[in-house]
């Protein structure tokens, strides 16, 4: 007899608060960055998790970790849904981990409910989503998607030090039992299930946000080189100074850029001088920008607007400037099958529901190019993450489950 699939509620909170102890950090949060040990404690937990309930397990060349649950005719391409495992520094438990686990629930509530499905569902959890350990961020999705290549990131070099080839070949290596595919197998849809990360749906108390489309976003690195010089005594004329110039640049966007467009958004979040000294003029200084608005062309003129001000800035302190761009996220708007599939659920779930642009990126906004995708937001407290303070209530993690089941459930019976 086939019955309803149901969220297992308790086993949803369990599993979430088993992943929170890997790389648990003392204030809280978590510190699984992309790739290292911990990032393959928990895949390996997943993976085990999968093994036990019958899933196959396998992973593509860039590690994307899969789990799937066959469907009746293996020929079609199956669902996705998922998000990742990799975390900030310092980041949240709920981050990337949330999706994934809810993910997984999914599967685990079909086949307590022993549905039988035509085509097979398969949860992802993508690898380095964050960017932080390693840049860009999402590579995992854009390697799945064409929208970049693993060949191009292999040298890549970690914040603490070791290249990415060998980080991903450990990492493949920690879990035998997942064959190792090629990346970029066609897929039927994606539904990813992530915390806001923004403060909107709990100040307007609705548990379910409507993802209908993801901002652009723009990272740059910027390196002025000037010359090293006694701090004591050398005058002004004299002074090739980068951190001058960095300066200059920083407060002339940070006053310019945000407060003249409510929808941009401007962030410097690393800076580091060479040789960091405290008297010594630097000889170089490095710092990141992260822009983000939801037009491409303002986005676009948001650049130029960056790279006139590093040009200013270098000619007034006699520096050198040179400027990466090592993260160009196009912005993405979602499928309308899907998000009108989502909207519908939650009103038979008597979910109030808004729909919403997503501030952060996510591996969704480069799936969307290959598949029909959305997303599900539910409320994080105060709107914060990228933080170890960050939290989600119990009911509305609950929530976004049963809303992901409901979704998987009308996609699956839509063919
Ligand atoms: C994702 O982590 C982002 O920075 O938006
Ligand atoms: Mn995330
Ligand atoms: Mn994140």
């Amino acid at each position: 007899m086939n019955i309803k699939p149901e969220v297992n509620a308790a086993r949803l909170l369990a599993s979430v608060a088993d992943f929170a102890a890997i790389g648990a950090t003392p204030a809280g949060g978590v510190n699984r960055q992309a790739l290292g040990v911990e990032d393959r404690i928990a895949r390996r937990l997943l993976a085990e998790r999968a093994l036990a309930r019958g899933f196959t397990v396998f992973q593509d060349e860039i590690a994307n970790l899969f789990i799937r649950r066959e469907g009746k005719d293996a020929s079609l391409p199956p669902l996705l849904i998922g998000s990742h495992l990799d975390s900030q520094p310092t980041g949240g438990r709920f981050d990337g981990a949330l999706g994934t686990l809810s993910a997984f629930e999914v599967l685990e509530a079909l086949a307590d409910a022993g549905t039988e499905t035509d085509r097979a569902v398969e949860v992802v959890a993508f690898t380095n989503e964050e960017g932080s350990r390693y840049s860009p961020g999402c590579m995992g999705s854009m390697a799945f998607s064409g929208a970049g290549k693993l060949a191009d990131w292999q040298t890549t070099h970690a914040t603490d030090g070791p290249v990415l080839a060998d980080e991903l070949a450990a990492t493949l290596a920690a879990l035998p039992e997942a064959a190792v595919r090629p990346i970029g197998h066609a897929i039927s849809a994606f539904v990813e299930l992530h915390i806001e990360q923004g403060p909107i749906l709990e100040r307007e108390n609705v548990p379910i946000g409507v993802v209908t489309a993801v901002q652009g976003t723009k990272w740059l690195e910027i390196v002025f080189s000037g010359e090293a010089a006694h701090a004591g005594t050398t005058p002004l004329e004299f002074r090739k100074d980068p951190m001058s110039a960095a300066a200059m640049v920083i407060a002339s966007l940070q006053s310019a850029i945000m407060p003249a467009d409510p929808q941009a958004r401007l962030t410097i979040g690393r800076i580091a001088a060479e040789p960091g000294s405290i008297n010594v003029i630097p000889s170089s200084v490095t710092f990141t920008v992260d822009i983000r608005h939801p037009d491409a062309e303002t986005l676009a003129a948001m650049e130029r607007h960056v790279r006139q001000e590093c040009e200013t800035a270098s000619r007034h302190w006699h520096c050198d400037v040179a400027i990466n761009r090592r993260v160009d996220m196009a912005p993405a708007q979602f499928a309308s099958s899907i998000t009108e599939t989502i909207a519908d659920t939650c009103a038979a779930l008597d979910l109030k529901s808004r729909p919403m642009v997503s501030g952060a990126f996510h591996d969704a906004l480069f799936v969307s190019r290959v598949a029909p995708t959305a997303m599900i937001f539910v409320p994080c407290r105060n709107g914060i993450s990228h933080n170890e303070a960050e939290f989600v209530s119990d009911a509305h993690m609950i929530s976004g489950a049963r809303v992901l089941l409901g979704v998987v459930g009308s996609l699956l019976l839509a063919g």
